[in-house]
């Protein structure tokens, strides 16, 4: 699903982080990754977040950038080698069981990755088992639905035409799966973190026109975009048409801005 999904996070790489950067330089900030220091990206994605700890390291430091995906893998590739980055490494890595050394890292960082893991809580005892003592792990997941329109509105939208399956079991892997602070806190404190701190870290699509919008979300989402192609054109302009109309309560001067909230978590 996150191999198909790849071309489309590469392909619009910049739009996302232009609506998203506040997230992943919360974490890098939470984490606070220091030059020499060692850094795990977990289900990095094309790597944006992990890009920031490797500046921020210099040569003397080490990014391993990991994810199941090895599409998503290569995407981070590509932009690293845009980038200039010399000191990342890229690995395939399933987080709940990963083949990596115990006790070799400074820092691990998982932007929006746990919460879609069917085992989140072997994950998290596997990010403490790579992490050194005292080494911080810095993750965000999706805070509460009623908080993320910018999802909310246009999986509404679909769903009113009867085109996507009702909403996950709350225990089954999900984007909200982990939306609450206090669960999140609890699963990160059983795996042997502490010291841990929450922060609120929103994000906000700011868009002119609706088809700006549609373009980008369904090119990104692993289960709108195939929704889609199996959609013949008039059942795509009623959806649209409905979504448009979800949008109304999110003008924003000459646009509109569709919110959303993320839990960013900073434990030791
Ligand atoms: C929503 S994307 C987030 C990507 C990136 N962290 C970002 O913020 O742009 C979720 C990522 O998690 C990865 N993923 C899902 N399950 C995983 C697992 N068990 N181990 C490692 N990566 C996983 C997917 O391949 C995908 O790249």
């Amino acid at each position: 699903m996150w191999d198909a999904a790849a071309r489309g996070w590469e392909r619009r790489r910049d739009r996302m982080w232009e609506s998203s950067h506040a997230v992943g330089e919360g974490l890098v900030e939470m984490a606070a990754p220091a030059p020499g220091e060692s850094v795990l990206e977990i289900a990095a994605g094309p790597g944006d977040t992990g890009f920031l700890a490797a500046e921020l390291i210099g040569q003397s430091g080490r990014l391993v950038a990991t994810d199941l995906s090895t599409q998503m893998l290569a995407a981070a590739q590509r932009r690293a080698a845009e980038l200039g980055l010399r000191n990342v490494e890229f690995r395939q890595v399933d987080a709940q069981a990963m083949d990596l050394e115990s006790a070799s890292f400074d820092v691990a960082l998982c932007r929006w990755g746990l919460m879609l893991m069917p085992d989140p809580a072997a994950a998290l005892a596997e990010t403490r088992r790579v992490l050194r003592p005292g080494g911080r792990l810095a993750l965000a997941v999706w805070g509460p639905r009623e908080a993320n329109p910018w999802n909310t509105t246009i999986q509404g939208a679909f769903g009113a035409h009867g085109l996507l399956p009702p909403p996950p079991d709350p225990n089954e892997p999900g984007m909200f799966r982990l939306a609450d602070s206090g669960e999140l806190s609890g699963l990160v404190a059983a795996a042997g973190f502490g010291a841990i701190e929450l922060r609120d870290l929103p994000v906000h699509w700011r868009f002119r026109e609706i088809d700006e919008y549609w373009g980008v979300v369904t090119e990104i989402s692993p289960s709108l975009g195939g929704v889609i192609a199996s959609l013949d054109d008039a059942q795509v302009d009623a959806v649209k048409r409905d979504f448009a109309e979800r949008c109304e309560p999110y003008r924003d001067g000459d646009g509109y801005d569709l919110p959303g909230l993320s839990i960013g978590l900073l434990a030791r």
